[in-house]
């Protein structure tokens, strides 16, 4: 049975990626989240909403948990501050890193100590200070997960891998404070626009053999151009008349730049398109966030993020 769905419009696609496993590791959560303390769930700060699954969301709303943007070091900062506040304003524990560093993890930890200093404080009355934070780490497939355990427990323990729907199990992984679970990436079954498959499938964490890549260059491109137009100048070399071709004749205006032609002067626009988005994940247009917060009335003013992840 095909655990996808690609259907065509006029300018986007609908796309849907759920295979079995991802439903099973749904269902483990449901079991193991009564069996830790808290979760921490990794987003991308580049598309922080497009990358809540609601499905975490639901199952995690038992238990303390922080939210944790990852790879905040290819997003714009500015708007990863304005995120930070979005969150916290709902209330809601949030921090900005990067997996790869350590002073992501340290940031983390805080964070969660914070969050539990009711629970901390409790065993340390009863005579258990010494006990175990036990965490579970949940998040879309390819947001860092294995990065951060890695750097969380200060060796490669859980191998980190550039294709989503590369399926690992469940495993504990421990500190000498901290238990954590690690779980498999999960999507949900049905996105709620074509603008979170779009910003999914941007940033990798939807297999890219079902996707039609041309497709998925000239939406990356008609996103960005709008919100960054001088990144995508600079890295393509385009003046301003070029920069607001139809994304079809940018595609090929760009492909012609790099000489990527097919016989007859045509230009491969396939390869082109393979560029682009593996230029644009490797943070070569600079450091871009693909969504805003939604405005919301009196945001606190102070944050402590300094974009510097
Ligand atoms: P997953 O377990 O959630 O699926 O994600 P994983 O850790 O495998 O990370 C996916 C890719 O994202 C890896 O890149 C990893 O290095 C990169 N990554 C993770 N966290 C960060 C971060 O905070 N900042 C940046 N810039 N990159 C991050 P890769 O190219 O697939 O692997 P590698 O060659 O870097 O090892």
């Amino acid at each position: 049975m095909s655990d996808f769905n690609t259907t065509k419009n006029s300018n986007q696609y609908n796309i849907q990626w759920f295979p079995g496993h991802m439903a099973k590791t749904l269902r483990m959560m449901e079991t193991e989240i009564h069996n830790v303390d808290a979760s921490l769930v990794l987003l991308d700060a580049r598309i922080p909403l497009s990358s809540l699954n609601p499905e975490i969301e639901r199952i995690t709303a038992r238990k303390p948990k922080l939210y944790a943007l990852n790879k905040a070091d290819l997003a714009d900062p500015e708007v990863t501050a304005q995120w930070i506040r979005y969150f916290r304003a709902a209330d809601a524990g949030c921090v900005a890193i990067n997996a790869k560093q350590k002073g992501g993890t340290a940031a983390v930890k805080a964070a969660i100590e914070k969050e539990l200093t009711d629970l901390l404080a409790r065993r340390q009355v009863r005579g258990m200070g010494g006990a175990k934070i036990r965490l579970m780490l949940c998040g879309i497939p390819n947001v860092g997960k294995s990065t951060f355990i890695n750097t969380f427990v200060g060796s490669a323990r859980a191998k980190a891998a550039d294709k989503p729907g590369v399926t690992r199990g469940k495993q504990w992984v421990g500190t000498e404070r901290y238990d954590l679970l690690d779980m498999p990436g999960v999507l949900w079954k049905k996105f709620d626009s074509k603008q979170t498959a779009s910003n999914l499938a941007f940033i990798g964490s939807i297999k890219d053999d079902i996707l039609d890549i041309e497709e998925l260059a000239m939406n990356l491109l008609d996103q960005v151009r709008c919100n960054y137009p001088e990144k995508v100048a600079e890295r393509y070399k385009l003046n301003a008349e070029q920069l607001q071709l139809p994304p079809f004749e940018l595609l090929e205006a760009i492909g012609r730049k790099r000489g990527m032609l097919i016989s007859g002067g045509e230009v491969n626009t396939e390869r082109a398109a393979i560029m682009l988005v593996d230029e644009f994940r490797a943070s070569k247009w600079g450091r871009i966030s693909l969504e805003k917060p939604p405005v919301r009335e009196e945001l606190p003013e102070e944050d402590d993020f300094d974009g510097e992840e």
